[in-house]
Parts: structure tokens; sequence; C-alpha cells
């Protein structure tokens, strides 16, 4: 029924994986043999080879999932890969992939996402690629697939029918690939289960206590019901936009201050619920917010680390903690009141591959809204959900109490970034290359009354396998431990997107309950200065605040 053929094609040139995977405009994914191509140089650039191999592949349901699920089965047959598992529907979050992957030892993963990107015909598509760790390629894996791509001449695609993927266990032969049909839900729950206290969870839903979760009309939405209401037993009404849809209902599948604002304006009502979640696209970021409070990513995994002996996974303590080189330096205080490593990589999930693997590390996160462990290779939304659910059960306090506590002892970081988004490309590199020009004479002057300790252009020296990863943004850190940070995003598909990440920190104690723009209010104004922004790209004010 199915005919293997080898169909001519030519490099596209811009298929260069970017902080994670290919991430384009649907529309870029729609022309003729793109998709193809970028899957194709994945199977040749596969570490071990497609022979013998096992893939699972699932997607966050996003507009053309479906199409794309198509074409990847029948490529996947044809190249030889003996084992193919596809998420019912041709879902599965990213999460819940690299449990798959690891669970089953399987060869690796793709995931159809683009993350926090909006979907629909107008919006973004995304193809990432995860290695039999359950983690996202390295980049010696996402250069070789690059370079794969750029020599290609052909791919091989079995002509033939499409196939039924939305029945669970439906099992079939194509070519002499197995293909099945998987409950995309059903390992993720278990695996959660064996991390938290589900008892002392449920307990705390049906004692008065009022949580919502926002899907954001994202993947989270069937994993969130499972858990939350047929597991926890928590009411119905605590889901908010679950229902999955291919354009995310308009949205923009991201939980933070300005997407999910129906969310932040919820909890911000003095009668409002005691706990807020929110999660992305494919499930693997995650929001916190507690009534009137919005706990800052940075913040909630240095939280979540000093007490993960509050959970059942985690009883033992950590082996160390990681965290990306933007994120506030809040878990580094936590890490040396514990007497563990805390590690420093680059933006990007990837970074933490190594270090997990090698047992160096438990718990790490990025202040974009990225917090995991070692049950997984990905950052995972729901886990921190009840990760935070578990430490409030046992505790008995609210998500203020458990937030003002931490500052008390550790102090606080305020943090916040500024996302200047469709930036002309042009200008945004020019305003990159003029700050690295300026870094030697910025290291030990003296700006907004703070002495400059260190200005550099990051540089990670992964300490597990050696490799070097240059030029991952532009850091000055003062005395005081505030820190500026510039970077330019590696996931944006319209023009170019300046971040400017701005920490201060204090231990005063009347200090602790400012406005986080305000307390910030001078080195705002210095991280603008310096980087001549306006002058570089017409823009005076950022789009997003975080
Ligand atoms: C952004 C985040 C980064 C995260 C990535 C994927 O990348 O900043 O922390 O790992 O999305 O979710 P960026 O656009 O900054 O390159
Ligand atoms: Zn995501």
């Amino acid at each position: 029924m199915y005919k293997i053929e080898e169909v001519k094609t030519k490099p596209f040139h811009d298929q260069k994986p970017g902080t994670s995977g290919l991430r384009k405009e649907v529309r870029t994914f729609q022309q003729p043999h793109y998709l193809e191509n970028f899957i194709q140089a994945i199977f040749n650039a596969m570490p071990g080879g497609v022979k013998n191999s096992s893939l699972v592949l699932g997607g966050d349901g996003r507009y053309y999932n479906r199409e794309a699920v198509q074409i990847i089965i029948k490529m996947a047959a044809a190249n030889k890969i003996s084992r193919l598992l596809v998420g019912a529907g041709g879902i599965c979050s990213t999460p819940a992939v690299s449990n798959m992957i690891r669970k089953l030892g399987l060869s690796g993963g793709i995931i159809l996402s683009a993350s926090h990107n909006p979907g629909g015909p107008d919006g973004d598509f995304g193809v990432k690629f995860n290695i039999g760790n359950g983690g996202p390629a390295p980049e010696k894996v996402t250069f070789n697939i690059y370079e794969k791509s750029l020599a290609l001449e052909s791919y091989l695609i079995a002509k033939g029918p499409d196939v039924d993927i939305d029945t669970i266990g439906a099992v079939y032969e194509i070519c002499d690939m197995r293909l099945e049909i998987i409950d995309p839900v059903k390992d993720y729950v278990e695996l959660m289960e064996s991390i938290f206290d589900f008892n002392l969870i449920s307990r705390l839903l049906h004692g008065g206590f009022r949580m919502v979760y926002d899907a954001l009309h994202a993947v989270t939405g069937p994993y969130a019901r499972a858990i939350f209401v047929d597991r926890l037993g928590a009411p119905e009404e605590c889901l908010r936009n679950c229902q999955p849809l291919p354009d995310f209902g308009g949205g923009h599948p991201d939980p933070n201050l300005k997407y999910a604002k129906e969310l932040v304006d919820i909890m911000n009502s003095p009668t409002g619920p005691d706990f807020g979640a929110a999660s992305d696209g494919d499930g693997d970021r995650n929001m916190i917010l507690g009534r009137g409070l919005f706990v800052t990513p940075s913040d909630s995994v240095a939280i979540l680390s000093a007490h993960a002996t509050d959970v059942p996974g985690y009883k033992k303590g950590l082996c160390g903690v990681a965290r990306s080189m933007p994120t506030s330096t809040a878990l580094d205080m936590v890490a040396e009141d514990l007497g563990v490593d805390c590690y420093e990589t680059p933006t990007g999930w990837k970074f933490f591959g190594n270090l997990l693997d090698a047992g160096r590390i438990t718990i790490c996160g990025e202040e974009s809204f990225g917090t995991g462990s070692d049950h997984v290779r990905e950052k995972d939304g729901l886990w921190a959900v009840l990760f935070w659910l578990n430490i409030l059960a046992l505790r008995g306090v609210s998500v203020k109490d458990i937030v003002l506590t931490h500052w008390q002892k550790y102090g606080r970081n305020y943090y916040t970034r500024h996302d200047f988004e469709a930036v002309e490309p042009e200008g945004a590199h020019r305003m990159m290359r003029a700050l690295e020009e300026k870094l030697p004479r910025l290291s030990g002057s003296v700006l907004a009354s703070r002495k400059v300790s260190l200005a550099d252009n990051f540089c990670y020296h992964d300490p597990i396998d050696g490799s070097e990863s240059c030029n991952q943004g532009i850091r000055i850190i003062f005395e005081d431990k505030s820190r500026i940070i510039y970077r330019l995003s590696g996931t944006g598909t319209k023009g170019a997107t300046i971040r400017i990440y701005i920490e201060g920190y204090t231990k005063e104690s009347s200090l602790l309950a400012q406005d986080t723009q305000v307390f910030l209010k001078d080195l705002i104004d210095t991280s603008r200065q310096i980087s001549q922004i306006e002058a570089f790209t017409g823009r005076k004010e950022p789009t997003v605040i975080t």
C-alpha cells in the first residue's frame, strides 16, 4: 500500500535550529519540501543513525500539527525507523515526550511546537528534536542537523494513504515500521504521582483551598483535567481555557503577565483564588501566582529548591542546582545555604542536559518561566504547579507567606525582563556589537553609583563534555549583586528581539515590598543609556515587560 519514493530537493539555507529547535512562520513550513527537508536532515544527523531506532512524535496541537504528523510518519517509515510512537491526535506535551523517551528507552523524539509563540495560519510552527536522554538535542547535534540540511539533495517518503492517528492503542505496519498510537497523558500522570504526595494535595483541594489553572487553550488542557479534576478531585471550575485549539483561541499561549492577563486579573481580586497557574503552548513553561502576588520564575526555582525536601520525590535533598545566565541569582543563595553547587548555563534547556545526566544537579530553571528537575530532561510546567501545591499543602500557608519568608531569609532579587520585539535586525546587531566594544571600558567603572565588578560576553564551558558555547549574552555585574544583561532572542520569527534583563538585590526588610519597576528604575535607565537602544533601534519602550 505504501511506496517509498526518493524526492529530489534543494537546501533552504535557513534551517538552523535556534534556542529550541527550528521555529518559523506556518507559511514557511507550508512551502513545498520545507518540513520534509528539515525532517530528513534530522534523520541524517541522528546520533546512532536511523537503523533500528525508535522515536516518539507529538505536538502541541497547533495549526499544521496534524498535516506535519502525517508527513513525518511517512518519512520515518521510508527512512527505516523501526518503531514510531505517536500521541493520539498528534498530541504530546514537551515534558511528556521527554518522559516517554526515558521510560521506554527510545532513541529520541520529535516535538511539533513553536512553544509560546502564537499559532493559526498566520502564526508560527516549529520542530524540536530530542535525543535518547529525553532532552533537547545538544549543540553538536543541532549543528550537524543544520549541516545536513545544507547538503540535502533528496528526501525519502512512503507515498500512501494518511493514517488514523486518533485511536489510542492502534498499531500499524508501514513499510517495515511499527507505528503505535499512544495515550499522551497516562504515563505523564503516573510520573507526577511518583514524585508528589497526591493524597496530601487532594486533601488541600477538598479543604476550601481554591486554585485556578489556565491552559491558554494549549496542550496542557487534557493533562490538567486528568491531574487536577479526575485524580485530585478539584472542581471543574478550576480549569480555564483547557480545550486545546489550533490557534489557541487567538491568543499567545505564553504564561506571563501580558498574555495570561485574564488569570492575573482573577488573582489580583481580593476575593480571588488562593493559587493560580498557567502553562504555555507545549506545556513546558509555568507561571505561578498567589492572591495578589506574582512569583517571578527566578524566585520560584529558588523557593522550590529551598523546599525540595517537602516533596516525596526529593526527600533525599538536592545534589546541585543550575540556572540560565540571565536568571536571577536568588538560586545561588539557596545553593550556598544548602551547601550544593549552583551552575550557570547559557539560555536554553539543552545546556542543563549534561549536568542532569551526570548527576550534578537535581533542580534547574530559567527566568523565562521554565522550571524542572532530573525527572525528565525538559522544563515541565505542570510539575512546577504540583511542586507548589505540595509545598502549600504540607505547610498550610499561603503563597505570599512562602515568598515573604523566603525573602526575609535570603533577601529579595528584584527582577524584570524588558523585551523589544520585532526590531529591525541590522540595528539590533549593531547595538550588540557596540556593547561588546564598550566592555573593556565598563569593567571597574561606576554607573548609577554602583561599581561594575564584571563586564563580559558570557562564554560557557561545559564541565561534563568540555564543549564551549560563547557569545551567550552581555553581562554587566555590579558589586552590590545588581546585574544588567543583554541578549538577542534565538526563538523569535519576526525581525530581531532584544532582551534586557535587570536585577537588583536588597536584604533591607523595609525594602522587600516595593514595586519592581520602581525599585529597579535607575538600573533600567542605566540599561537604556549604556546600550543606546533608542538610537540603534528607534525603540523607546519595550513591547513586553515581565
Ligand atoms: C526563550 C527563552 C529561553 C527558553 C527558550 C525556549 O529563548 O528566553 O530561556 O529556553 O525561549 O523556551 P530566547 O527567545 O530568549 O532565545
Ligand atoms: Zn514551551
